[in-house]
């Protein structure tokens, strides 16, 4: 179904985010008929270009991350217009004004430093450019910290109301990661079991291969901390955790992940692992310190920790988290492991195995159930577990075999109003709440990332954080 004309201001236009996401994900709803032929995209920055500049540039962005298609693409392009706009001056404003067309829906991308958030709503609102509908799109990293992140959100509410912004964290828009709220809710099967009582403890593991590459500079003020942990997998963990909302519907669902992150435990330094990635073996890949270019770097490319959620639901089971950079396999996955049965009607010399719940969310999406059945022989009753396996694209047909990028979910969402999949500012906040005291605990002690091989599964200091509790990682082999 297409979404209603719009006109979409990407400020930062021509930058990395711009042409590896946005303008590819815009192209590909254009390209099924989502996006309307009738709407307009305006790059806008501070360089000086033309339309026709602009066109060129996507056009040559769409072919690196794309599947480029002749002819949808020509009538792309089309849609594509370009200003040059000062972010924090005066310039060009006049001009984009002039670009926008009344009575459809607009919506203005900040897709530039959070530097420049403030500015920018500033001006959108004093050039007249926003009404009570339009919508603002911000990205991560949305703060540092808990005072940067309330100062982004009170520069941001100076000019728009909360429900106008937009706060992206792109694995919301994954497909497998909505399916998380369709597994849960969708099916009666897992909620009477999903609690404290019947599950022994959750695993939630993001994995990649990828170094810091380009983004050395940013990353190295960041770590994995701030750039995954805080948002990333704190989306994972509040889907996985939170509470049935009553509905489908922006607050309903928020109200109840935010509840997670506020029942959350204080996280103390013996429940937390810090890595930091060596040279590759074989690819002649830089360490970490090389590729962010300080031989003393501390910052960790690498966090895995036990966190604890005090609700009635959750009190004392450990959730276990973990992402790192340069490890043996790109995969995200949660496994919820179930308890053991709680008596062995077949003896203890039968074999017991406690059930798990795999739940790939990339790659090779899809989850597994591994179930104990008897061994089959006449030697007794001798049990064994194996896998009730479904990957979704062979479960859906080509239909699933294809998800849309992260993106093109959440770009036609802002067109469509709907904040369901996006960060609510008391969200945010209440995350950096939870980080801040674990990074303050670290920086006081003068922690030292523990170093790991690249292509490794990370630091063995990991494992012994589940050893010590009888427990051990599941699924990050390849
Ligand atoms: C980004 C982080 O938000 O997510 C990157 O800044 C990370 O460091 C990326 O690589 C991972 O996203 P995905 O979609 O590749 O899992």
């Amino acid at each position: 179904i297409p979404v209603d004309p719009f006109d979409l201001v990407i400020f930062g236009g021509t930058g990395d985010l711009a042409r590896r996401k946005i303008l590819p994900a815009l192209y590909q709803r254009f390209r099924v008929g989502q996006m309307p032929p009738d709407a307009r995209l305006i790059g806008a920055a501070r360089s000086s270009h033309d339309a026709a500049d602009y066109r060129a540039f996507a056009e040559a962005a769409i072919r690196e991350f794309s599947d480029a298609d002749r002819g949808s693409l020509a009538a792309f392009l089309d849609t594509l217009d370009y200003v040059t706009v000062d972010a924090s001056g005066e310039t060009g404003w006049a001009g984009l004004a002039e670009r926008l067309q009344p009575g459809r829906v607009r919506a203005f991308y900040f897709s530039v430093a959070p530097g420049l958030f403030g500015d920018l709503a500033e001006r959108v609102r004093l050039h007249g450019l926003a009404d009570a509908d339009t919508r603002i799109v911000v990205e991560k990293p949305f703060g540092r910290d808990l005072g940067s992140a309330r100062a982004l959100n009170k520069a941001l509410a100076a000019h728009f109301d909360e429900s106008q912004i937009y706060r992206i964290d792109h694995y919301l828009g994954k497909e497998t990661v909505q399916n998380l709220m369709a597994i849960r809710f969708g099916n009666m099967l897992f909620e009477p079991l999903w609690n404290s009582q019947y599950v022994d403890h959750i695993q939630i593991t993001v994995a990649e291969t990828v170094g810091v590459g380009g983004r050395g500079e940013y990353y190295d003020r960041a770590g994995a901390m701030r750039d995954m942990m805080q948002n990333h997998l704190m989306q994972l963990l509040c889907l996985i955790a939170m509470e049935p909302p009553a509905k489908f519907d922006p607050d309903a669902v928020r109200d109840e992940k935010l509840k997670v992150i506020r029942a959350l435990d204080p996280v103390p330094p013996h429940h937390i692992v810090r890595g930091q990635y060596g040279a590759g073996d074989s690819d002649n890949q830089p360490s970490y310190r090389e590729a962010v270019d300080d031989p003393r770097s501390t910052t960790e490319s690498y966090i895995a920790l036990k966190a604890h959620i005090s609700n009635w639901r959750w009190a004392g089971t450990p959730f276990y988290l973990r992402t790192g950079k340069r490890l043996v396999a790109r995969s995200s996955v949660i496994n919820v492991a179930f308890k053991d049965a709680p008596h062995s009607i077949f003896g203890e010399e039968a074999g017991r195995h406690a059930n798990l719940l795999t739940i790939r969310l990339q790659p090779n999406e899809g989850i597994t159930l591994r179930v104990t059945i008897k061994e089959p022989g006449p030697g007794g009753m001798r049990l064994v577990d194996v896998p009730l396996d479904m990957t979704f694209a062979e479960a859906l047909g080509p239909e699933g075999g294809d998800p849309p990028d992260a993106y093109e979910r959440l770009i036609m969402d802002v067109i469509r109003g709907n904040q369901t999949l996006f960060m609510r500012g008391d969200e945010v906040e209440a995350a950096w709440a939870w980080t801040d005291p674990i990074i303050a605990g670290w920086e006081a002690r003068g922690d030292v990332p523990k170093p790991y091989d690249s292509g490794s599964v990370g630091p063995a200091e990991a494992d012994q954080l589940l050893k010590r509790d009888q427990r051990q990682w599941r699924g990050i082999n390849p």
